[in-house]
């Protein structure tokens, strides 16, 4: 079978990686890919938001599975395109894929469903939100509606903070129509857990459970950015845990959708909070984590071209998902300034030592080929991944290939996992 894979970052290079090991595959496309998706397949020059070139090409080349990484291409119903033609694809289709294209969408659904999650107002008027704001205790946490390239929340400390953020939103239209409508939510405090599931229907299984590091330096300082560094299994999950979060939200959540008349087929990331009084949802995603999927998938044993094909035709119940025990651990490399302005066209050296060493696995981003060297083209460049015994095993293994790859102005934090090494 020939395989497509939508997206350039490191989460398409892990996907097409993995499913490059099944036997089922015989070529593997990327589009528009990356220099390492080059390594294990082909890419094709379409960028992921042009949806009718990827069905044309999926069509004339017979594609047998198409797999969506970005959000945008699954809200812009890419599936709903693919489907239209006979073609199998992936991840939910347009309808679905509200859950986290609208946040406001996503609350309403919790809401009616009784699934815990921040209490919290929807405005889609600024003087009603700036009233609000007035009133409100701080901090709160204020959310446009729709996809904003993970910079659409903002927790606001102060009232008047509260109240610029909402300005910017619904009145100097920052995020443009994503921020035509807002949330404003209670803070809560705990710690964060990204939950991977396989969801078709009603059916659902759970894949691992990993943790993102959002700050751009150590100790969780600096600006947000798509994430820094991950580590898989969280350790902040147990059985126990496992249990209220098929209780209390993937059953009412599946329930509600199929109720709603809407079919999710396709991967279900919640972005979860862990507090005192329990699991508290803070948003769903609709497609693999960028970069837990590059934690994950390296420890995932099971054939990944069966199990997602297995969620398309709606035969979860009978599929075997095995995961290695260790942990993985996975930095980000990043260009000098991201997630602010960066340069791009810088050479990288190194990268085949590094991948030389036990229990290590790269992962290209932002890289691309010139002149027959790898260079440099994103903010996030390269994520490294390893596998340990313990933590620190993994760590160890990570930091020291990341000490074999050179680029100019790479900065990466030194502390992915280490609360987790210590605990
Ligand atoms: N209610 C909340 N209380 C505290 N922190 C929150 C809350 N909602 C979101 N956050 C923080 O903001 C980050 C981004 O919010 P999220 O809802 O995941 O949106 P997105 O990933 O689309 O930017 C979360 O990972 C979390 O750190
Ligand atoms: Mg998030």
């Amino acid at each position: 079978m020939k395989i497509l894979v939508v997206g350039s970052g490191g989460r398409e290079h892990a996907l097409a990686w993995k499913l490059a090991e099944s036997p089922e595959v015989d070529r593997i496309f990327c589009a528009p890919g990356n220099a390492g998706t080059e390594e294990i397949g082909e890419n094709v020059s379409i960028p992921a938001t042009e949806l009718s070139k990827l069905v044309r090409f999926a069509k004339e080349n017979r594609i047998g599975l198409t797999v969506i990484g970005p959000d945008d291409a699954l809200a812009g119903g890419i599936v709903d395109l693919f489907e239209a033609e006979g073609l199998r694809i992936f991840g939910p289709n347009q309808k679905a894929a509200q859950l986290e294209a609208s946040k406001i969408f996503a609350k309403e659904l919790m809401s009616a469903e009784k699934i815990p999650t921040a209490e919290a107002r929807t405005f889609s008027s600024s003087k009603e939100a700036l009233d609000y704001c007035s009133e409100v205790m701080p901090p709160v946490v204020i959310k446009a509606d729709g996809l904003a390239l993970g910079k659409g929340v903002i927790i606001a400390h102060a009232r008047e903070n509260a109240r610029q953020v909402v300005r910017s939103m619904m009145e100097e239209h920052v995020f443009g129509e994503a921020g035509r409508r807002i949330i404003i939510e209670e803070c809560l405090r705990g710690s964060e857990c990204s939950v991977h599931a396989l969801v078709s229907g009603e059916a659902f299984r759970m894949l691992a459970t990993a943790r993102d590091h959002k700050r751009a330096l150590d100790g969780d300082e600096g600006p947000n950015t798509g994430g820094m560094g991950a580590v898989s299994p969280a350790d902040n999950w147990n059985t126990e845990r496992e249990r209220e979060f098929d209780d209390s939200i993937m059953q009412p959540l599946l329930h509600g959708l199929t109720r709603s008349g809407l079919m999710f087929r396709g991967l279900l990331f919640p972005g979860l909070m862990v507090t005192s009084s329990g699991l508290r949802v803070l948003e769903f995603n609709c497609r693999f984590g960028d970069p837990e999927t590059q934690a994950i998938l390296p420890r995932l044993k099971s054939d990944l071209v069966s199990l997602l094909m297995a969620t398309i035709e709606g035969r979860l119940e009978d599929a075997t998902i095995e995961f290695d025990s260790r942990t993985a651990v996975t930095v980000i490399l990043a260009s000098g300034g991201y997630p602010r302005k960066y340069d791009a066209g810088k050479p990288i050296e190194g990268l085949e030592n590094a991948a030389s060493l036990p229990e290590v696995r790269i992962f290209h981003a932002g890289t691309k080929r010139q002149d027959g060297k790898i260079v440099t083209s994103g903010g996030r460049v390269l994520a490294i991944t390893a596998l340990g015994e313990s933590v620190t095993e993994a760590r160890e293994r990570a930091y020291a290939a990341i000490r074999q790859i050179h680029f100019e102005g790479c900065h990466f934090r030194r502390d992915i996992a280490l609360r987790l090494a210590h605990a």
